[in-house]
């Protein structure tokens, strides 16, 4: 059975990822960085399109603590804001510009262009025209294969975290404090599950949109690494705070495609079925560029009114005062191969799950309640999100603290030890050898998802809560049965880890009745 150990292994290739490993293996440490996916470009960062934050021109780093406090309704983590506001120019520019080499859209003059998204006081985004993720992320990707204290590690899905309370033979350690010592990851090529043994381990496995049915999330997004911390006994955090992004491009065979914000920082308008710009009724300050719950909402409401599937986003009017085309090629062209032409007609768009606010709660240094872990990027909660991320913030936070995560991994000096009593992964002897049967696991995530986008979603009552969180209790017996019966595959470790997630936030959602940013109860009239 293979064993390696390693300094660090980083759990997840995107931007907090990459940038973790890169930060560790710059003090000279061995990192790991393994992926589910067969492609490590394949992450939520490489479908961003609005941009990053930063502090722009005309910027101070306290108007941005202040527009991000004011979106996360009240409950951010004041000294996380502080943080990433505070480190934005020096990240963006120090690292992700000079170092990775990323190159965001300039002006004729040669400057910086920022754009502008919802709740956002000044224009301070930085992008690469509407493609921002996949510009950072194969920097991000080049830079991590070229360097040689970092392994690279795809089509490996982590199962379990290994812990001194879980998976060490010797039964004295239950009365020392509880320990990360690594994961047990299976190759997704040939089923062999491997033990990965090492001082650190930084989860980077991004949100939960597939636990919706309606989301902007890639395949990957299933919360796997929030799943495998809270069985490991790390803390989790704000689980309720869902976010939904008010538009995705709508078709009647459905896509995760995002149609960014960034469209309706450029003027984008919001119309109903019936042609009428409708935010002014719902924000008069904000207008289009309200903050995304609160777009979101509004949108709800709409199609409820007009009973309609959706609602359609015009940026058409707009042509004398931006080239569309060459300020949003890749929206332009995936529109254009659904036949809309965005210079002309509106475009189709309704709300889908879009950011995950909650996850593994971690401290300023990307360190969470169990030693020997950190999280970093969406899967963590550093509270900088609070109820309701502001626009864009979402690559500074990845950066920001994967570059502290990176460094703080180096320091605990674990004792090595401890590796000698790890047992490597057995399979429970009632294991049969059968085939996995596809259909099973389809039909759990169907039930999954309409479950979570019907009950625990935009809009949340006592009663669907109450109704989602007994479903998903019989579907979490079903999985767990399911789990334990047959070999081990990428589907069913996802599943596993979706339904658990999914749990936690129905649990979270249902304690809280009090509507907070993202988390909208009401009671239906
Ligand atoms: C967008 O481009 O609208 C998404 C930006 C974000 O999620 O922050």
């Amino acid at each position: 059975m293979p064993r390696k150990k390693t300094d660090i292994i980083v759990i997840g290739s995107g931007i907090s990822g990459c940038t973790a490993a890169l930060s560790a293996a710059r003090c000279n440490k061995q990192v790991i960085l393994l992926t589910k996916t067969a492609d490590p470009m394949e992450s939520n960062t490489r479908y961003a399109q609005g941009g990053i934050v930063t502090v722009g021109g005309e910027d101070t780093e306290d108007l941005l603590y202040r527009d991000i406090i004011r979106a996360g309704g009240g409950i951010c983590n004041p000294e996380a804001v502080r943080i990433v506001s505070r480190e934005a120019r020096r990240a963006v520019y120090g690292f992700l510009i000079d170092e990775v080499g990323v190159a965001f859209t300039k002006r004729d003059d040669g400057s910086y262009h920022f754009t502008r998204e919802a709740a956002h006081s000044r224009r301070r985004i930085l992008h690469h025209l509407d493609m921002t993720g996949l510009e950072i992320q194969r920097k991000l990707i080049a830079r991590v294969k070229e360097n040689g204290n970092i392994s690279l590690l795809p089509n490996h899905t982590a199962i379990d975290l290994i812990t001194t309370h879980h998976n060490s033979k010797n039964p004295l350690l239950k009365y020392k404090k509880n320990l990360c010592l690594g994961v047990f990851v299976l190759d997704n090529r040939t089923g062999e599950v491997k033990t990965l043994l090492a001082d650190a381990t930084v989860i980077a496995t991004g949100g939960v949109g597939r636990l919706y049915q309606h989301t902007t999330n890639p395949e990957c997004a299933t919360g796997d690494g929030i799943s495998m911390a809270y069985r490991a006994w790390a803390e989790v955090a704000n689980m309720e705070y869902v976010q939904f992004h008010p538009t995705k491009l709508y078709t009647e065979e459905g896509t995760s495609f995002l149609i960014s914000e960034a469209v309706r920082g450029e003027g984008g308008i919001l119309l109903n079925k019936n042609g009428d710009a409708f935010m002014e009724r719902y924000s008069p300050q904000w207008k289009d560029l309200a903050p995304r719950d609160e777009v979101t909402r509004a949108i709800y409401n709409e199609m409820a009114e007009t009973e309609s599937t959706h609602v359609y986003l015009d940026i058409a009017h707009n042509k004398k005062s931006i080239s569309i085309r060459e300020r949003f090629p890749g929206i332009y062209e995936e529109c254009r191969r659904h036949k809309i032409d965005i210079e002309t007609e509106p475009i189709p768009v309704v709300p889908g799950e879009h950011y995950f606010c909650g996850g593994i709660l971690i401290d300023g240094f990307g360190r969470t309640t169990l030693r020997g872990l950190y999280a970093v990027g969406e899967a963590s909660c550093s509270g900088v999100h609070g109820a309701n991320r502001l626009a864009s913030v979402s690559l500074l936070e990845g950066l920001v603290f994967g570059l502290k995560a990176g460094k703080a991994a180096v320091r605990p000096k674990i004792n090595r030890l401890y590796f000698k009593d790890i047992a490597d992964w057995e399979y429970p002897t009632s294991v049969k050898n059968t085939e996995n049967d596809p259909l099973l696991t389809l039909q759990d995530w169907n039930n999954l998802k309409t479950t979570m986008w019907n009950y625990v979603g935009i809009i949340r009552t006592e009663t669907r809560l109450t109704r989602a969180v007994s479903e998903l209790r019989n579907l979490y017996s079903r999985i767990t049965d399911y789990y334990r019966d047959s070999y081990l595959t990428r589907a069913k470790i996802e599943l596993r880890n979706g339904i658990i997630v999914a749990q936690c936030i129905a649990q979270f959602a249902k304690r809280n009745r009090k509507t907070i940013g993202s988390h909208y109860v009401t009671e239906p009239e």
